[in-house]
């Protein structure tokens, strides 16, 4: 049995072949053979959402899939939700404005959870955006700006 198989897959845009162990996660992939630390490795078992990209569309935990999965597909990090000049996109920016990020750990993993629910519902209500980062977990307890900071965004995209 082989212990690699390579992969083409579109991260953030970009067009990349990985020789990837069969064994390892998407999260592992990520980090340490594309260099994207900017998706965070917290629980490693589904819990806290930490790991969350978009994969395809839809919001994953990157430590529940493994990197053979994503051959053919279009994944996006965090890295990759803010301009190619570094000016950050309208959420990132909410974020910043709405004082979310505490200890700044979760924030990568709902930022593309709120992406990813922007993305499909354009105009979300409060119970929307709570379902749609009821997967990811926040130790500092910032969910009321994280909300607020999602429906500014909204808001913002909107206009
Ligand atoms: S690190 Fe993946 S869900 Fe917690
Ligand atoms: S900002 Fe600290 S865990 Fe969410």
């Amino acid at each position: 049995m082989r212990d690699t198989l390579s992969i083409e897959v579109k991260v953030n845009g970009i067009d990349r072949s990985i020789e990837v162990p069969v064994h390892h996660t998407l999260l592992d992939v990520l980090r340490e053979e594309v260099g994207l630390t900017g998706t965070k490795e917290c629980c490693v078992v589904g819990e806290c959402g930490a790991c969350t990209v978009i994969v395809d569309g839809r919001p994953i935990n990157s430590c529940l899939m493994l990197a053979v999965e994503v051959d053919g597909a279009e994944v996006t990090t965090v890295e990759g939700l803010a301009a190619e000049d570094g000016r950050l996109n309208p959420l990132q920016e909410a974020f910043l404005d709405k004082g979310a990020p505490q200890c700044g750990f979760c924030i990568p993993g709902q930022l593309m959870s709120a992406q990813a629910l922007l993305d499909k519902k354009p105009n979300p209500t409060v119970d929307d955006v709570h379902e749609g980062l009821a997967g990811n977990l926040c130790r500092c307890a910032g969910y009321q700006q994280i909300t607020a900071a999602v429906l500014a965004a909204a808001e913002v995209e909107r206009q």
